[in-house]
């Protein structure tokens, strides 16, 4: 019943079109992110006392731009690889409004001195496997994302909790990832990702949310998810009448 040419030429035109909304998206958030160094909440300049200016000073091919440290190495793609945000007025919502993931580099985060935040989950730095320090405000409720074993080691003065050093999430679960079909990836501080292995797909494999398509996917963000699993549904569609 369903010509199989014609069903061919609409998989190509969602492919297309979901490529085109995620480089949309993308561009989007890139101007969100110019715009997170130059938050204008921040009771203060990037001190130069802290770790985000001290990671950038001196160091060629890498500069302070507002709260960011941006490797410019790179001319066609500035990556920011260190934020600073201490002393910015961040509430909870901040990280829902702006999420961190397109700072995939991210190697650096200074968030102490902000009261209005409560609790950082590890989805809020999800992710981000490049991440080697965080501090966050010490509160009864707040402590680094993903928990102490995320990390390696954590030190809690009054205000202040520093997180350094990602655990290998993979190591601790190990098995978690059904051995014959998939193998484990890091995904930021106590995460993981399962993707499957050449010549499998689907549900047996896969875990925490992706689909077949994963590796393609995983570079593309969760934007385009909903549309591959709009595809994904279609195609076993087409498989069944065929
Ligand atoms: C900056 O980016 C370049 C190119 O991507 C990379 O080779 C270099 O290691 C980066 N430097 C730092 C300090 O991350
Ligand atoms: C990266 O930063 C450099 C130096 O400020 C700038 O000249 C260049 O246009 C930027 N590239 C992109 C892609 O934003
Ligand atoms: C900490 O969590 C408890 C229970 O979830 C909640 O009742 C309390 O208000 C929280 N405290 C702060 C400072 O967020
Ligand atoms: C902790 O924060 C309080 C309130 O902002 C401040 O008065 C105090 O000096 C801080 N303590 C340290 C050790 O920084």
């Amino acid at each position: 019943m369903a010509n199989p040419g014609r069903s061919f030429v609409t998989l190509c035109l969602f492919l297309v079109c979901c490529l085109w909304c995620s480089s949309l998206t993308r561009g989007q958030k890139e101007n969100r992110l110019q715009s997170i160094c130059q938050l204008s909440s921040c009771a203060s300049p990037l001190a130069d006392d802290g770790v985000v200016y001290s990671m950038c000073q001196d160091r060629p091919g890498l500069q302070v731009w507002g709260r960011c440290c941006v490797n410019i190495t790179d001319n066609t793609h500035n990556f920011t690889i260190g934020l600073d945000l201490s002393g910015c007025n961040i509430k909870d919502e901040f990280f829902k409004e702006s999420p961190l993931l397109p700072l995939t580099r991210l190697q650096k985060l200074v968030l102490d001195n902000n009261p209005g935040i409560t609790v950082l989950s590890r989805e809020d730095v999800a992710g981000l496997t490049d991440l080697n320090y965080i501090s966050v405000p010490t509160h009864s409720n707040c402590s680094c994302p993903g928990g102490e074993e995320a990390w390696r080691q954590h030190i809690r003065t009054v205000n202040t909790t520093v997180c350094t050093d990602q655990t290998p999430t993979c190591t601790i679960y190990d098995g978690a990832c059904p051995v014959t079909t998939s193998h484990c990836v890091e995904d930021g501080p106590g995460l993981f990702l399962c993707l499957c292995n050449e010549g499998y797909h689907g549900y047996k494999c896969l875990r925490q949310g992706t689909f077949p398509m994963s590796a393609f996917l995983a570079g593309l963000g969760s934007s385009t998810v909903i549309v591959a699993a709009i595809l994904w549904v279609l195609q076993r569609r087409h498989v069944k009448t065929a």
